[in-house]
C-alpha cells in the first residue's frame, strides 16, 4: 500500500501512464473497462426510475462518468488531483470536475433527484483512513435507503485467482499488490450504515492471462463466467445502499 497514495495521482508522469498505458486500448484494464461500461449502461437505467445524479468519488480521468455519459442527469466528479481532472478534460469527460482537499469532498446538492455514487480503482490500494473518507462522502451523498446506491469496484478481490500470484508468484517490489476480500467490504459498508444488495463481477482472470496466447481463451472463458461466478472475480463491483 503506497503511504502516499494521494500524492501518486498528483505527479502528471504518473497520471501519463494511468490515462495512456494503463488504459491504452486492448490492455487488461481497457477490457475490464469495456466490459464495466456494458453492464453499467443496462444497470443504471434498470436501478433507477429516472436519471440520477452521478457522485463520482476519486473520479480521476473521469472515466466512470464517460461510461455513464447520456444516463445521468449530471455527473460530478471529485478527486485530490488537478493532473487528473485536467486529463479528465482533455478526454471530453461530461459534467463537472471538483478538486477537493483530501477527506473534504462534499457533494454537490439536488434533492430533486435520486443519487448513484460510485468509487472505482479507489479502495483496494488505500487505507482505512481513506476508504472511510469515501464512506463519509457516501453517507452525505445517500442519507436514506431511498436516496440512492453506490457502486465500489475492488480490483483485487481475495477469493480469486488472482491470490495464487500471492501464494506463488514473485511480487515485485515497485508494483503495488493488496488484496481485499468480501468480508472487509462488508464490514466497511456495516460501520458505515451500508447493507451490500448485490455483486457483479468483470474478469476471473488476471492481466498474465490477458497476454498471448492464453488472452482469446481468457476472454472466451470470461464472457462466460465472470458474471455467474462474480464472488470468485478478480474484478468485482459491489453494490450498497444505505440501511
Ligand atoms: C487509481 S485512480 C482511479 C481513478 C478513477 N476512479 C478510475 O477508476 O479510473 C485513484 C484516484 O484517487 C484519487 N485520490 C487519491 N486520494 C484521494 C482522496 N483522499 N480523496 C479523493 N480522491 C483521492 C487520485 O488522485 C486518483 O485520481
Amino acid at each position: 500500500m503506497a503511504a502516499n497514495y494521494t500524492e501518486v495521482f498528483r505527479d502528471p508522469t504518473a497520471v501519463e501512464k494511468y490515462a495512456e498505458r494503463t488504459y491504452a486500448p486492448g490492455t487488461f484494464s481497457s477490457i475490464v473497462s469495456s466490459r464495466q461500461t456494458g453492464w453499467l449502461r443496462g444497470f443504471v437505467p434498470h436501478a433507477f426510475g429516472m436519471p440520477p445524479v452521478h457522485h463520482d468519488f476519486a473520479s480521476g480521468t473521469g472515466r466512470v462518468a464517460r461510461m455513464l455519459a447520456g444516463l445521468v442527469s449530471v455527473s460530478h466528479g471529485y478527486d485530490t488531483s488537478e493532473a487528473m481532472l485536467q486529463k479528465g478534460r482533455e478526454l471530453g469527460t461530461p459534467g463537472h470536475a471538483h478538486l477537493v482537499a483530501p477527506g473534504l469532498a462534499v457533494p454537490e446538492p439536488d434533492e430533486t433527484r435520486p443519487r448513484l455514487v460510485t468509487a472505482f480503482r479507489f479502495v483496494l490500494n488505500v487505507d482505512l483512513h481513506l476508504r472511510d473518507q469515501l464512506m463519509d462522502f457516501a453517507s452525505m451523498a445517500l442519507p436514506d435507503p431511498d436516496s440512492g446506491l453506490l457502486l465500489v469496484e475492488n480490483h483485487g478481490n481475495a477469493s480469486s485467482l488472482r491470490h495464487l500470484r500471492k501464494t506463488f508468484g514473485r511480487l515485485d517490489a515497485h508494483t503495488w499488490f493488496q488484496e481485499l476480500s468480501h468480508e472487509e467490504m462488508a464490514e466497511l459498508f456495516d460501520r458505515h450504515g451500508f447493507e451490500l444488495v448485490g455483486m457483479q463481477g468483470f474478469t476471473m482472470f488476471t492481466q498474465g492471462c490477458y497476454r498471448r496466447p492464453w488472452i482469446w481463451a481468457s476472454k472466451a472463458a470470461d464472457t462466460m463466467l465472470c458474471s455467474p461466478m462474480s464472488k470468485w472475480a478478480t474484478d468485482v463491483v459491489y453494490i450498497a445502499r444505505r440501511r
